[in-house]
């Protein structure tokens, strides 16, 4: 056990090394959240270890290749060349480094629980190689409690190590909006809430010397429970404008006019667009978790489950229409050509995890239409058994279909080429504006 006097300095020497910059911070996870904050944390002048459990990824960035839509080889250049940037797969890392940032993924499982296995192995790994003095923040998104109820006791080993003096440890939501050009790491304010009061002021200078605005609250709880407010707030909100979507569209309204104009009010309204359905790491994921979290509390969050079941429901809804507007050229969708233009969950960017495009693809395989696919950011992917590539896009492309579904409308695609060709359009994004009044066009 350290003496009270080797406490004390652990954590006025951690403090006094981060505020002059001259410590070895370690990023767990370079994903689309590790791996920018890495470069963010060489910018402030750090010396970083980045750690990835995949050696692939360790091996594009060995040869200097970005393999996020965000980040240019450019940047990971300029990173590594100043000799304070280190990546790899070895975890025994994690005893050399003073802060460790955790940026590994929470999915789901397959029954839709929460599933924590990325983060009881990295746990695994800082209890084989941690050592004394070291700050923790946990950046994964999660529920409220986790922090404390899974990190906490395993660090602490058995009560031999005390929180706030012997090691340091804390919850920061990353917020990243990836595509998003105006708003980045460094910009965005940054939530910081530590176990103690020495956790969260020792976290919140890592994040000070990189981050314009540091927000800190009374504990991990509450920035575990600011991100699933973040995003419960939009899954309920999309999921409100997707009802009404549907409901426009038996009042023959033009709900995309609506939204316009709605707008325009300069207070107590914020815009949110109907869509095919909720994708990506975040949105359709982290609700559930606060759900699940509630659920073990005995409380039923009831706006989560039903912007759930109206999000969900948003496929099917895309994949109604493409029969519709192949009905209003004679055809059943059984055996017709699909044409999907953009796949991945959002605009400009390489991510197709819980893409709705997806499930929209997978219904009409169900019912019978050929399937194929163009997007600039997902060469090829594995789609049911098969390998499947992106198709080039041509006005002779566009025509060999009977039907073209804009999921996702990156801004490189030709909109006016995709007008002038498409035996008729799908437009799940309202991106073909110029030509609303066009019959062969059909809007959410
Ligand atoms: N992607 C986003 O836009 C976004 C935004 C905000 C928050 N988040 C949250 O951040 C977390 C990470 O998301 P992401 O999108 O960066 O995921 P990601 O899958 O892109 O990256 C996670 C990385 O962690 C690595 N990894 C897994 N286990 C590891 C281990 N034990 N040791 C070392 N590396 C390990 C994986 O190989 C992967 O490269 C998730 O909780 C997510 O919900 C994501």
């Amino acid at each position: 056990m350290p003496t009270v006097r080797a406490r004390k300095i652990y954590f006025m020497s951690l403090l006094e090394n981060i505020k002059s910059c001259d410590v070895r911070a370690g990023v767990m996870g370079l994903g689309y959240v590790g791996l920018p904050l890495c470069l963010e944390f060489v910018r402030a002048g750090y010396h970083v270890v980045g750690l990835d459990s995949d050696e692939k990824k360790i091996e594009s960035l060995g040869k200097r290749s970005s393999y996020i839509t965000d980040i240019r080889d450019s940047e990971l250049i300029e990173a590594f060349e100043t000799g304070r940037f280190e990546v790899t797969s070895d975890q025994s890392v994690i005893s050399t480094v003073q802060t460790l940032n955790i940026c590994v993924p929470t999915p789901l499982n397959k029954s839709g629980a929460p599933d924590l296995s990325f983060i009881k192995t990295a746990l695994q790994a800082i209890e084989e190689h941690q050592t004394p003095g070291q700050l923790y923040v946990l950046e994964s998104t999660t529920y409220p409690g986790t922090t404390e109820e899974a990190l906490l006791p395993a660090l602490s080993r058995g009560g031999t190590r005390e929180v706030g003096k012997d090691f340091f440890l804390a919850f920061s939501p990353e917020r990243i909006d990836p595509g998003n050009p105006n708003f980045n790491t460094h910009n965005i304010p940054k939530v910081v809430g530590g176990v103690t009061e020495a956790c969260t002021v020792c976290a919140a200078a890592l994040y000070g010397n990189c981050v314009d605005t540091i927000v800190t609250v009374s504990s991990p709880r509450v920035a575990e429970m600011v991100k699933l407010l973040e995003n419960t707030f939009r899954s309920v909100n999309i999921g409100l404008v997707n009802e009404l979507a549907k409901m426009c569209h038996n009042l023959d309204v033009d709900i995309w006019e609506v939204i316009d104009a709605a707008k325009t009010k300069p207070f107590g309204f914020m815009p949110f667009y109907p869509g095919p359905g909720l994708g990506g790491h975040c949105i359709p994921i982290d609700p559930i978790y606060l759900s699940w979290k509630a659920t073990q509390m005995g409380f039923k969050a009831r706006f989560i489950e039903l912007a759930d079941q109206v999000n969900s429901s948003m496929p099917q809804f895309v994949v109604d229409l493409v029969v519709k507007a192949l009905g209003d050229q004679g055809k059943p969708l059984k055996g017709s050509n699909v044409l999907l233009l953009g796949i991945t969950y959002k605009a400009d960017v390489n991510d197709v995890r819980e893409s709705p495009a997806l499930d929209v693809w997978q219904l009409l395989e169900d019912w019978g239409a050929r399937v194929e696919y163009h997007d600039p950011f997902v060469e090829s992917l594995l789609f049911g058994d098969r390998e499947r590539a992106s198709k080039s896009l041509a006005p002779v492309t566009l025509q060999e279909a009977d039907c073209i579904v804009l999921l996702a409308a990156h801004k490189s695609l030709d909109l006016d080429m995709i007008c002038d060709h498409s035996p008729c359009v799908v437009d799940t994004r309202n991106a073909l504006k110029r030509d609303s009044a066009n019959e062969k066009i059909y809007k959410l």
